[in-house]
């Protein structure tokens, strides 16, 4: 059976031509794929979730757990002045909360359409339209790193996305960066009680496609297990220092595609890793 997407938007399912299945995608199709999905996709997906998300909030996933509660990035004192590189940033919400405790951000995403959701909202910082695989910066450029559902569930390559991280971070830097939790994989991304049964393997990684009627990929996802994620890290140069699950929490009602309080409130639906480089 095949499996949705995780952080795909369900409730617009696979574009109308495309087709869904699992096979191989390599880093070019995944980027050229998933760059051209965000463009097209880009005005729904901020309609759809620009006001969960908030102009200026930093919100880690579809819990809605947010950094003024959550300080992954470190007090925020300690943010004022900071250099702070956000990845696959959308409409560079997360930057624009980090402007306004003082750091300076630049916000980073494949793609153009995104960061022109970005113009539209406003910026006091710089936007950089680019692949996460190959950040246009000098080594050392930055203290910290973030990357909230940006890049990492939708890269062939996680390690090589790791370590252009390291390169540019500063020694101490931290990363941190949530993606889907890898255990809904394994199950229908339904909000519904039909996404409450395991329908899939949890350790096939054979990537979600959606494909053109030629067979190119226009939207990739690939999977990586709890196990994966812990050595891509490490693979990275980094050291983990947590992973953070987090909970439903009461007063969020909505639903976000396959993410709803039934599941939410039974199964964790997101895994933020903190990792600092020495
Ligand atoms: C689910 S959105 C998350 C954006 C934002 N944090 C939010 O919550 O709306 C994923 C973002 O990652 C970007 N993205 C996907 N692959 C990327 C890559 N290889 N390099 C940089 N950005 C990428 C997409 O363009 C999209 O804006």
């Amino acid at each position: 059976m095949i499996q949705e997407p995780a952080s795909h938007q369900q409730e617009t399912g696979p574009d109308a031509e495309s087709q869904a299945t699992r096979r191989d995608a390599d880093v070019t199709e995944s980027s050229r794929a998933n760059r051209g999905w965000w463009d097209r996709n880009a005005d729904e997906y901020q309609v759809e979730h620009g006001t969960f998300l908030g102009d200026d909030r930093f919100v880690w996933g579809p819990e809605g757990l947010d950094e003024v509660e959550a300080e992954l990035l470190g007090p925020p004192e300690d943010l004022k002045g900071r250099d702070v590189l956000e990845i696959g940033a959308g409409a560079a919400q997360c930057a624009r909360w980090l402007a306004t405790q003082g750091a300076r951000p630049v916000a980073l995403d494949i793609s153009h359409r995104q960061l022109q959701h970005a113009l539209r909202i406003g910026t006091s910082f710089p936007l950089v339209c680019a692949d996460a695989g190959a950040l246009p910066f000098a080594d050392a450029s930055f203290d910290l790193a973030c990357s909230a559902y940006g890049a990492l569930p939708f890269v062939a390559a996680p390690v090589l996305v790791l370590r252009e991280v390291r390169r540019v971070l500063r020694p101490g830097g931290r990363f941190v960066f949530s993606v889907t939790h890898p255990i809904r994989w394994a199950f229908p991304d339904e909000p519904g009680p039909e996404g409450l049964s395991v329908s899939a393997s949890y350790f096939d990684r054979t990537p979600y496609v959606e494909q053109d009627e030629q067979g190119r990929a226009v939207y990739v996802e690939h999977h990586r297990t709890i196990g994966d994620r812990v050595r891509d890290v490490v693979a990275g140069g980094f050291r983990l220092v947590d992973l953070v699950e987090p909970e439903w929490p009461v007063w969020n009602t909505s639903e976000w595609g396959g993410w709803s309080p039934l599941r939410g409130n039974l199964i964790p639906g997101s895994a933020i890793f903190v990792c600092e480089r020495d």
